[in-house]
């Protein structure tokens, strides 16, 4: 058996990592299983690659785990994700705090179930004395309703501080107005099962994010893929819009 790459084995690694998972409908139907066993299998995906990116050192990872969108799925899909979602809040605890990472949401967290909220909660405050990786779960999540969310609170600096306050704002301000303003923009973004697509992550930290689409479905996806989209990142020349 061959030994698991060093940080070392990698041209240059990505401080920050984001992932939209996707594809667990489409993996459990074609096994003729039930959606929702993509979800749980997908839950499993989500232990390992983020052990494996903790592991190699990368800072900060953010999952895309339940858009805004999401919310229109049957009410059933929903509330089983709901319910996978709670049980990894608990059952991830003396995983997240022996790998020291810190445990962050972003999104409408006040949509979720109180008892998810409850969970998350804790969760978060357990380990945010943490010094490793922030392990960052998009949860009701929208890059459109965050940046609405940031406009009217830059809407209420303007009441309290008159609009020359507001013209004074750069873009770096901004980021005070988001959901976390400690996040740092994603160097890579990843996407599973073969889209091409953003759908309303991240549309402000992911601006210069060096995309890599796997083909496989998000339950599939393992150490193996992950190393495959650092690999990738790694062979990529990064300009910033420069030359
Ligand atoms: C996309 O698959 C994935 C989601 C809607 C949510 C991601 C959820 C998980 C990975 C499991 C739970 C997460 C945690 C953190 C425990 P899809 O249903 O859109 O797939 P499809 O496009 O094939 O239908």
């Amino acid at each position: 058996m061959t030994s698991p790459p060093s940080p070392a084995d990698f041209a240059r690694l990505p401080e920050a990592v984001a992932i939209i998972m996707d594809g667990n409908g489409r993996w459990a139907q074609e096994r003729g299983l039930p959606r929702f066993k993509g979800h749980e299998v997908g839950a499993e995906s989500v232990r390992a690659v983020t052990r494996e990116c903790a592991r190699l050192g990368i800072g900060e990872l953010t999952l895309y785990a339940f858009s805004t969108e999401n919310w229109r799925r049957p009410a059933q899909e929903v509330a089983l994700l709901m319910t996978l979602l709670e049980r990894y809040l608990v059952e991830e605890r003396p995983e997240i705090m022996d790998n020291g990472i810190v445990f962050r949401a972003v999104g409408e967290l006040d949509r979720l179930p109180a008892s998810v909220q409850r969970e998350y909660e804790t969760t978060r405050a357990m380990s945010e004395r943490n010094g490793g990786m922030v392990l960052r779960l998009a949860l009701s999540y929208g890059g459109r309703r965050e940046l609405l969310h940031a406009a009217q609170k830059v809407a209420r600096v303007a009441v309290a501080e008159g609009l020359d306050a507001v013209e004074r704002l750069g873009e770096d301000d901004l980021r005070q107005f988001l959901y976390d303003p400690t996040m740092r923009d994603p160097d890579l973004l990843i996407r599973t099962a073969g889209e091409m697509r953003v759908s309303n992550f991240l549309l402000w930290q992911a601006s210069y994010a060096e995309l890599h689409v796997a083909d496989i479905a998000w339950p599939d996806f393992r150490e193996a893929a992950l190393h495959e989209a650092l690999r990738a990142y790694g062979a990529r020349a990064r300009r910033f819009g420069g030359v």
